[in-house]
C-alpha cells in the first residue's frame, strides 16, 4: 500500500482561483468562467470546446442509444411546479439534515472516476470547491488522486459539507478491506456502494472514439492490486459470467462490509423497491436512487420516475438520496418534493471542472444553489422540510 502522500501546499482560495494541484505545473494563471456561461447547460456547451474527443466520449457518453441519459433530465422537465403566493418567506434557508449532520444545502457530488482527465488539478480541485459551497463530496474509487490527498486537502475546513468514499468492491476482498481501512483513516464519514455496476455498460460512444485513459492518469487507489487470476474457460463458458461476475459483489457482500468498517454503508444504484426494502432490512444508512447517470443499462427508467416508489417503499426508515439529470435549482425542488433527502450531480460539475478548474466546480454548484432558493421563494417554499407531493402540478 504506498503511502500517503503530504498535504498539499495550497489554500482553499489559491485552489479557487486555479492554482490547481501539486502535479498542476500550468503558470499560476487565474482562470475565470468563461463570458456567458450563466447554466449548467452552458457549462457543458463550452467544456465540449475544452475536451478532446476520447475525454468528451467518457465524461458525456452513456450506454447504448443514450435513452436512459436522455430520460434523466427530461423526465424532471416533465414534472410541473404547482406554487403558492403570498406565503411568508422571511428566514428561509436550504439546510437539510443527512446522516446526522445538517448541511447548508442538499447538493453532493456524485463519484465520478478519473477527474484529471478534466482538469489536472482533479479531484482535489473538486473538492475544494465542495467544501467552499458547504456541499457534499462523493470520491470514487477510481480517483484519479489518492484518497488521502483529497481528505487532506478539505479535512479542516470548517465550512465544508460531509465527505464520502465510494467502494467498488474488488475481487479481492481483502484489498477491499484496506482501502475501506484507508478511508476510514483519513476521515471519509461514509462508503457508498455503487452495486449496479457489476461489469460496464456498453458504451457505444466510448467504443467510436477508442476511449483511453491518458499514460499519466490511472485508479491510483487500486495501485498495488493484485490482478485477478486469470480463469481458463471451458467451451461454452462465458467470460462475463464465469470469469469477471464470478466475484462480483452479492447482498452477503454488503452485510460483510457492515461488519468490517463502523461507517454508514449507502447503496448507489438502487431502482427495484424491493432491493430498497432489503437495504434498509439490513440496515444500511440510506440508498441512492441512481442508473449510473444512463451509463450501465440502457432503457432504465428515469430516476425521476422510480424515485417516488423507492421513498414509499423505505416509509421514512432510511435516507433516500437521487442522482441523474439534476441540472437545474428546480430539478433540486421536484426530487425534495418527491421524498429525496438530497441529491447529487454528476457530469454538469466535470465540465465546471474542465472550464475553470475548482472554481468552475465551485460556479455550478452556487448556480443550483441560488436557482434552488429562488424556485423555493416562488412557490412559497420558506424550507425544504415544507417541499412534499403539493409542490407538483397533478393535472385534471
Ligand atoms: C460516473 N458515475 C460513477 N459512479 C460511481 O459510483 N463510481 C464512479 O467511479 C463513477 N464514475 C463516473 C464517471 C463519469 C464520467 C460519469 C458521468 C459518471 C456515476 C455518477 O456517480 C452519477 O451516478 C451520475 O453521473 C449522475 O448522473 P448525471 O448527474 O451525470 O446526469
Ligand atoms: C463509470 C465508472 C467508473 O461510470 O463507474 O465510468
Amino acid at each position: 500500500m504506498s503511502a500517503a502522500p503530504g498535504r498539499p501546499k495550497q489554500t482553499r482560495t489559491a485552489a479557487l482561483q486555479g492554482e490547481g494541484s501539486p502535479v498542476n505545473t500550468a503558470p499560476l494563471s487565474v482562470e475565470q468562467i468563461p463570458a456567458g456561461v450563466v447554466t449548467l447547460a452552458d457549462h457543458e456547451a463550452h467544456a465540449r470546446t475544452r475536451l478532446d474527443d476520447n475525454a468528451w466520449a467518457y465524461f458525456s457518453g452513456g450506454a447504448g442509444d443514450e435513452f436512459t441519459l436522455r430520460a434523466n433530465c427530461s423526465a424532471w422537465n416533465e414534472r410541473l411546479l404547482n406554487p403558492r403566493v403570498l406565503q411568508p418567506l422571511a428566514g428561509g434557508h436550504t439546510r437539510v439534515k443527512l446522516l446526522g449532520r445538517t448541511l447548508a444545502h442538499p447538493v453532493l457530488l456524485a463519484p465520478v472516476a478519473y477527474q484529471r482527465m478534466a482538469h489536472a488539478g482533479g479531484e482535489v480541485a473538486s473538492a475544494y470547491a465542495a467544501a467552499a459551497l458547504g456541499a457534499g463530496m462523493v470520491l470514487s474509487t477510481q480517483a484519479s488522486f489518492p484518497l488521502e490527498t483529497v481528505a487532506d486537502a478539505i479535512a479542516a475546513d470548517p465550512i465544508r459539507g460531509p465527505l464520502w468514499f465510494q467502494l467498488y468492491i474488488q475481487p479481492d476482498r481483502g484489498f477491499t478491506r484496506e482501502l475501506v481501512q484507508r478511508a476510514e483513516r483519513a476521515g471519509y464519514e461514509a462508503l457508498v456502494l455503487t452495486v449496479d455496476a457489476p461489469t460496464s455498460g456498453a458504451r457505444d460512444r466510448e467504443r467510436r472514439t477508442n476511449f483511453h485513459l491518458p499514460a499519466h492518469i490511472s485508479a491510483v487507489n487500486l495501485a498495488g492490486m493484485a490482478a485477478p487470476a486469470q480463469r481458463t474457460l471451458q467451451p461454452g463458458q462465458s467470460a462475463l459470467f464465469d470469469d469477471l461476475l464470478a466475484t462480483a459483489p452479492t447482498w452477503e457482500d454488503v452485510a460483510w462490509l457492515q461488519s468490517i468498517t463502523r461507517l454508514p454503508v449507502v447503496l448507489k444504484g438502487v431502482l427495484h423497491p424491493d432491493d430498497a426494502r432489503q437495504a434498509a432490512a439490513l440496515g444500511v444508512g440510506g440508498v441512492i436512487v441512481s442508473n449510473h447517470g444512463g451509463r450501465t443499462l440502457d432503457t432504465l427508467p428515469a430516476t425521476a420516475s422510480v424515485l417516488p416508489r423507492i421513498v414509499q417503499a423505505v416509509a421514512g426508515e432510511l435516507p433516500v438520496l437521487v442522482d441523474g439529470g439534476i441540472r437545474r435549482g428546480t430539478d433540486i425542488l421536484k426530487a425534495m418534493a418527491l421524498g429525496a433527502s438530497a441529491v447529487l450531480v454528476g457530469r454538469p460539475y466535470l465540465y465546471g471542472l474542465a472550464n475553470a478548474g475548482a472554481l468552475g466546480v465551485a460556479h455550478v454548484l452556487r448556480l443550483l444553489r441560488d436557482e434552488l432558493e429562488i424556485a423555493m421563494a416562488l412557490c412559497g417554499c420558506r424550507t425544504l422540510a415544507q417541499a412534499g407531493p403539493h409542490l407538483l402540478f397533478r393535472p385534471d
